[in-house]
């Protein structure tokens, strides 16, 4: 029992209102990924530096209440040797530390995805509580296609996450579980809502089947949106709308909180519709952003891996954290911010 009181708290500060989570939580072949847009070698080095001056960006702590970092970051320090943990307990911002190894193909399921990771689950979660992480994620990923996803598919995906999250609640880490339904797609919104309600449905239905603590865990998930190849693209209002109504038809109102994904969105509209959803005004849960791609990409458009323009890079930084903190609370103004592209 006192574990879980200690997880409330948890969540509670997760979901401060005007704040959010950065999901700096990318693999190191990810994090390569990032580090190829400004022109840098994949080397440990690099990804330290990267993550360094996220880390440090002064005042990021007035909107941010959590960081997610890699198992390889979350042991590193800055040049100075303060461990990454530190550097953010010491600003009030929780150690959140991604879990999952990735995912595989599901043999004779054409493109669907398992995601692996449960093995030693439990003595990593021990080793990662007491290097500070208090919070966890666990992602899956499905596929919309004609004929994807299939129950099978998302059946599997959702033990998986129901049992990393009881592993995580008996260690005293709360779990965030994320079923990211794929941006990736010519499918329309219609399309896209049916699926992230079915996902939400039967991942709500395990994660009760199994005895997970509700109150004690995090939904990450997408927004509804049609498909980056789908010539009719939604407005915001519509995308609020259609992401609401999902989450009313498969989300328990005891779940903790609720924190989006940015899934491959322009920073810009990531945030218009974070706000949009936020307009509408007090729902069951606490909803903020959870985005890796949507904060770190106007960071390293102008960091260009240059120490001549950390400053300004980390002031990029501070200021596509502070729109989505406004977003959070339908306070947002995109026609004042000409940095958000
Ligand atoms: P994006 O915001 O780039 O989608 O990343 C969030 C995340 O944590 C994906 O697992």
């Amino acid at each position: 029992m006192k574990r879980n009181a200690k997880m409330y708290e948890t969540v509670a500060a997760l979901m401060t209102p005007g704040k959010g989570i950065l999901a700096a939580d990318e693999s190191d072949g990810t994090a390569g990924k990032r580090l190829e847009m400004v022109h840098l070698p994949n080397e440990p080095e690099n990804r330290q530096d990267f993550r360094e001056l996220l880390f440090t960006a002064p005042g990021i702590e007035e909107y941010l209440s959590g960081v997610i970092m890699y198992d390889s970051s979350i042991r590193n320090s800055t040049d100075d040797g303060m461990p990454f943990p530190d550097v953010l307990l010491a600003k009030g911002i929780l150690p959140g530390i991604k879990v999952d190894m990735g995912t595989k193909e599901m043999d004779g399921f054409r493109g669907e995805v398992v995601t692996q990771g449960l093995d030693n689950l439990e003595e990593r979660f021990n080793e990662y509580y007491d290097l500070g992480a208090r919070f966890a994620k666990w992602r899956a990923v499905i596929l919309i296609d004609e004929d994807t996803p299939t129950d099978a598919a998302i059946e599997i995906n959702a033990v998986m996450l129901a049992r990393y999250a009881q592993i995580a609640q008996r260690v005293g880490i709360v779990p965030i579980v994320e079923p990211e339904v794929i941006f990736a797609g010519d499918h329309d919104i219609l399309r896209a809502e049916m699926v992230t309600s079915r996902v939400l449905q039967i991942l709500f239905q395990t994660l009760i089947k199994y005895k997970v603590d509700l109150g004690a865990l995090i939904l990450k998930s997408s927004m509804v949106l049609a498909g980056d190849m789908n010539s009719e693209q939604s407005t915001p209002a519509q995308i609020a709308n259609a992401t609401l109504r999902a989450f009313h038809m498969s989300v328990p109102y005891e779940v903790g909180g609720i924190v989006f994904l940015s899934g491959g969105q322009t920073p810009k509209r990531a945030t218009e519709n974070l706000n949009a959803i936020a307009k509408m005004g007090g729902q069951p849960w606490p909803i903020t952003f959870s985005y890796s791609r949507a904060i770190e990409e106007p960071f390293l458009t102008t960091w260009q891996g240059k120490s001549a323009n950390a400053e300004e890079a980390q002031k990029m930084l501070l200021h596509a954290c502070k729109m989505n903190a406004l977003a959070q609370q339908g306070r947002y103004e995109p026609e004042k911010d000409s940095k958000l592209k």
